[in-house]
């Protein structure tokens, strides 16, 4: 008997994922060249599982065509398996990459495995360990035909909606499913700054303890702001060592692994406005200069008492909701410009569905979103449509005041007070960039265009 599917990779990811597909029944091969210990670990706990000690007998255990999932580092490792690999495989094989790649890496290795007659998919996987073993969102792109060998298989193992859609789609050509997954990851950033935020604000400018932040936080959690993260986010707060909150005891700092600076710099290269996402990224940043914070709080020991805080927690639900929605109407601008750019022909509403289960970014919120994309693929951008116009004219006066508090008391909100600004510009029937095109124009002979006639102008800025 041979093996439906092969992985590469025994990582969390990858071993909870073979798990999975072996529970489904489907006959699988494993493999981890570079972490013999993991595959020891794997073939005593996993017996059924068809164990390989090198890539040569992990090639012969597989069916025809054969299909491999690589759950391995990004980078120069996959280059390096697919390297090996297709010295293995050929004619009508398919490869997956299921890690977090770059979509110009999965652009280029489609392209080389192409014309080695090998079906490479570069597929984006959300949802985690608890995704990969009960259910994950999966945004394949690359190789349609890949897709089409490897797909009855993933489908056993993708989430549902809660109305029963799988949480799987063909995204598109070349590398479009990473850049969906990495999009993805960008809005992940901005709605878990935008929650540490409404949690700074709820500890520190209201003073109250974790135990009355998880009633908070759970008392939202139905609304449309109902969110894996938000869910996540209220059981961390109840979760305590022996009588101390463990948030308590972790250290302000953050990491990251590169997906989120990833999106802002196509962001940057497209042209394209994320701000929320962006901060997102900063503020990991300035958490983690946590020496030198240390060293300016003590220079600006501030003290604001007199602060007003009355119905602050309204206002802090309604900054959340609309922040919320400002991220994840930057995500979708970004693929829509990404889409035209590309020619990938992302079928947002698709997207949206995909996301509404089992991946990190679910939320009650993407079912209204993926309505307004079946509605209008080409809407530019998701605050335009009619639902969330009036959700946000309804109250934005909330958001503000929760601007206006927590810079007051200064609490910093650099992901919300972001996105209220994305909304305000926006929105902004005019901005002053006439005053920027001028001073380019002043200083570098740029020229300017005109509300009066076409052209481009160029005006003598020193002649009196
Ligand atoms: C997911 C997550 C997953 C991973 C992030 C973490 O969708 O399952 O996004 O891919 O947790 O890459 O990224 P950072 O380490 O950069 O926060």
């Amino acid at each position: 008997i041979k093996a439906d599917i092969g992985i590469i990779g025994l990582g969390v990811m990858g071993s909870s994922l073979a798990i999975h597909l072996s529970r489904k029944g489907w006959k699988v091969a494993v493999c981890d060249e570079f972490r013999p210990d993991l595959l020891e670990q794997h073939k005593k706990k996993f017996p059924r599982h068809m164990a390989a000690n090198s890539l040569e007998e992990f090639v012969r255990l597989l069916k025809k065509p054969a299909k491999v999932l690589m759950m391995i580092k990004a980078g120069k490792p996959v280059d390096d398996y697919l390297e090996k690999l297709s010295v293995h495989l050929g004619f009508g094989d398919t490869i997956i990459d299921g890690g977090n790649s770059h979509f110009a890496d999965s652009d280029r290795r489609h392209k080389l495995l192409t014309q080695k007659d090998i079906h490479f998919v570069g597929m984006g996987i959300s949802g985690g360990e608890y995704g990969a073993l009960h259910g994950a969102s999966f945004m394949p792109g690359g190789s349609r035909q890949g897709w089409k060998e490897i797909s009855p298989i993933f489908e056993t193992i993708t989430a549902k909606t809660d109305d029963n859609y799988p949480c799987c789609c063909w995204i598109g050509t070349d590398g479009a499913g990473h850049f969906v997954k990495m999009v993805h990851n960008g809005i992940e950033y901005g709605l878990m700054q935008i929650l540490c935020e409404v949690y700074h604000i709820l500890k520190c400018a209201l003073a109250l303890d974790h135990e009355d932040i998880y009633e908070v936080f759970q008392s939202w959690n139905r609304g449309p702001v109902r969110s894996y993260l938000l869910e996540i986010s209220t059981a961390i707060l109840s979760k305590k060592e022996g009588s101390t909150p463990i948030l308590d005891l972790i250290l302000d700092t953050a990491k990251h692994k590169g997906t989120g600076k990833w999106t802002a710099q196509a962001a940057l290269d497209l042209g394209v406005a994320i701000p929320t996402i962006s901060t997102a990224i900063h503020s990991r940043f300035l958490s983690a200069i946590r020496n030198e914070r240390l060293f300016a709080a003590e220079q600006f020991a501030l003290n604001f008492s007199d602060v007003e805080l009355q119905d602050i927690t309204n206002n802090i639900y309604h900054a959340l909701c609309s922040s919320m929605m400002c991220t994840y109407a930057q995500g979708f601008a970004l693929m829509h410009r990404a889409s035209l750019e590309y020619g990938w022909q992302l079928k947002l509403h698709e997207i949206a569905r995909i996301w509404r289960g089992g991946c990190i970014i679910r939320a009650e919120m993407l079912s209204m979103i993926d309505r307004a994309f079946f509605e209008n693929n080409d809407l530019e951008n998701v605050l335009i449509d009619p639902f969330f116009v009036n959700v946000l004219n309804r109250t934005h006066h909330h958001w503000r005041a929760l601007v206006i508090s927590a810079l007051k008391v200064g609490v910093p909100i650099p992901a919300i007070s972001s996105a209220l600004n994305y909304f305000d510009s926006y929105r902004s029937a005019w901005l002053p960039a006439n005053l920027l095109q001028a001073q380019r124009d002043y200083f570098g002979a740029h020229g300017y265009e005109r509300k009066d006639r076409p052209g481009v102008f160029h005006s003598d800025w020193r002649k009196k």
